[in-house]
């Protein structure tokens, strides 16, 4: 089966903007598939004026406070404390303590230079009893001063409306992400978001990776709440073959409600526009089989067009349909059009590239890290993943089972995402690097492989926009080492290290590098006569 590509407009400008600032090649990356890599010297003057460069954080992993200044539990704070959940019995009952030290973060953040901060609202600090009780006031003065703090310093806030942390009272009451009735609640979330920050609040993100909770919450087991049933994993309750259908059918709904509330309540006078955030693996066929090109191409719909599919076009992938026939929930006639177009742009977190195997003909038992379990179930599409061909890694490991350094991925991404949904704006709002555990760093400040990292990754996108994709901004994951949730405190991603005992926070050489990559050199300014051909938006 063929995913259906939808040729997009061509952004010609770009191609010509972009080849002409380009110098030539300078460092080689040699990936773990043989092939060597060309990577180019990339500069802020090859993307555009008016790109956003920023960093990103989430609520659960960096704040801390759990019941400080009346905020109630949320499903995570609930979940880390329950034994063999998170590595080493981690939780974020402090994380890095953001709570406390924010304005020593926001001036962290200031010292980067970037244009933009991406950063989530707790939903239990805001709203500790769901919709029916009262707003915290803390909560809201607590994100205000976040909000005004960046923008006296000229950084914009990027703003997830929900990055994880559900109140527990949510999935205590109806079952959390299953019940329809979290719609409301997620809607009345939004809308005392919109409400207390819209007047100053320009983008916004609804949820974050749908895709990513409803599989591992629901089909894995490893996010609260923790359901799963075999060969997925033992959960003592849980259906992996249905209840990540379910999850993703109320993320979606919840999603697009709020969004249509956004639109025609908030955006007229605000101005800011509103999007969704999705888990974004590439996926390679293992090999030349055309079974497994297919399988590819299924791996890309079941992960990532399940979560956009429906925001674009207003139903799930047909490459889904195909395969989970009925069990695949279905939007009503006057749910699709509430669905469809509800984005103005798309964010994608991309850490990683994979393997495609075709399960639909011959055995997939999982070997290697980056397996998932059931690749012979229609839920994963009869794909199976893998970071190994023929005995040889995809790419460099990471402190992730399942990352490996892949720079081309960025690009065979960002372009599968163009053609699929016509060029629509696209944010890169996380990527990141975390060297493996088990590595000997003599200096743990000295991370040279995040620098490589992040220059092979930016010379792969820019490669993908000089072939006309709309990218607006890039996102590192993350400012400061945090809790990776249930990896906990182990696995680094931060441009700044964070000591464990005394919470203080250090930059690391990749934070300098950031730094001036983004204020030695100059940003481009070919692209003013350009604009009229860019779907802007309207505050920028
Ligand atoms: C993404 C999450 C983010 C972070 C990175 C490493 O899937 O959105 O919170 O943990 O992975």
């Amino acid at each position: 089966m063929k995913i259906t590509t939808i040729l997009s407009s061509s952004c010609f400008w770009l191609f010509v903007l972009l080849n002409s600032a380009n110098p030539c090649a300078t460092v080689f990356y040699k990936g773990g598939n043989e092939k060597t890599e060309e990577l180019e010297d990339v500069k802020r003057s090859h993307f555009p004026g008016g790109f956003l460069f920023g960093v990103a954080t989430s609520s659960y992993q960096i704040e801390g406070a759990i019941l400080e200044d009346g905020k109630g539990l949320s499903d995570w704070d609930v979940f880390v404390h329950k034994n063999g959940n998170v590595e080493n019995g981690d939780t974020g009952d402090i994380a890095t303590d953001h709570y406390h030290h924010y304005m020593e973060d926001i001036e962290m953040i200031h010292s980067l230079g970037v244009d933009a901060y991406r950063f989530s609202i707790s939903w239990p600090r805001i709203l500790p009893n769901g919709k029916l009780g009262d707003v915290n006031a803390a909560g809201i003065m607590f994100y205000n001063s976040i909000i005004d703090n960046l923008l006296v310093r000229g950084i914009r806030p990027f703003v997830t409306i929900h990055h994880g942390d559900l109140p527990q009272v949510l999935h205590d009451r109806y079952g959390g992400w299953l019940s329809p009735l979290i719609q409301d609640d997620f809607v009345h979330f939004a809308e005392t978001c919109f409400k207390n920050f819209g007047d100053r609040v320009r983008y916004w993100v609804t949820i974050n990776e749908a895709n990513l909770v409803s599989e591992f919450a629901y089909e894995m087991g490893i996010f609260p709440p923790g359901h799963c049933s075999p060969p997925f994993g033992n959960c003592s309750k849980g259906n992996s073959d249905t209840e990540p259908l379910t999850a993703m059918h109320n993320m979606l709904l919840a999603h697009a409600k709020a969004s249509k509330l956004y639109r025609e309540q908030f955006q007229p006078k605000q101005g800011g526009v509103i999007g969704i955030v999705v888990n974004a693996f590439m996926y390679e066929p293992l090999t030349d089989d055309e079974r497994d090109k297919e399988a590819a191409n299924r791996a890309l719909a079941f992960n990532v067009a399940w979560n956009l599919d429906p925001p674009v076009f207003g139903d799930y992938p047909p490459e889904m349909r195909r395969y989970l026939r009925n069990e695949l929930p279905k939007f009503t006639s006057e749910e699709r059009l509430l669905i469809r177009d509800s984005i103005d742009f798309l964010g994608l977190n991309h850490y990683g590239t994979l393997y495609a195997k075709d399960c639909t003909r011959s055995s997939c038992a999982c070997s290697g890290s980056a397996c998932v379990a059931g690749g012979d179930r229609a839920i994963r599409g009869f794909v199976s993943t893998t970071e190994e061909r023929d005995g040889v890694l995809i790419g460099e490991p990471t402190g992730l089972p399942i990352c490996y350094v892949v720079p081309r991925g960025m690009e065979e991404l960002v372009d599968y995402i163009k053609n699929r949904y016509h060029n629509k704006p696209i944010f890169i709002t996380e990527n990141g690097y975390s060297p493996p555990q088990q590595e000997d760093q003599l200096d743990d400040l000295l991370d040279d492989k995040r620098i490589e990292y992040h220059k092979a990754y930016l010379a792969s996108l820019a490669r993908a926009m000089r072939s006309g994709a709309d990218v607006r901004g890039y996102f590192i994951w993350t400012l400061m080492d945090d809790f990776e949730w249930t990896l906990g405190y182990g696995v680094k991603f931060g441009l700044c290290s964070v000591d464990r005992t005394t919470l203080n926070r250090e930059p690391r050489s990749s934070a300098e590098w950031y730094r001036n990559f983004l204020r030695k050199s100059p940003r481009s300014n070919n692209n003013n006569n350009n604009t009229e051909r860019r779907p802007t938006f309207s505050f920028i």
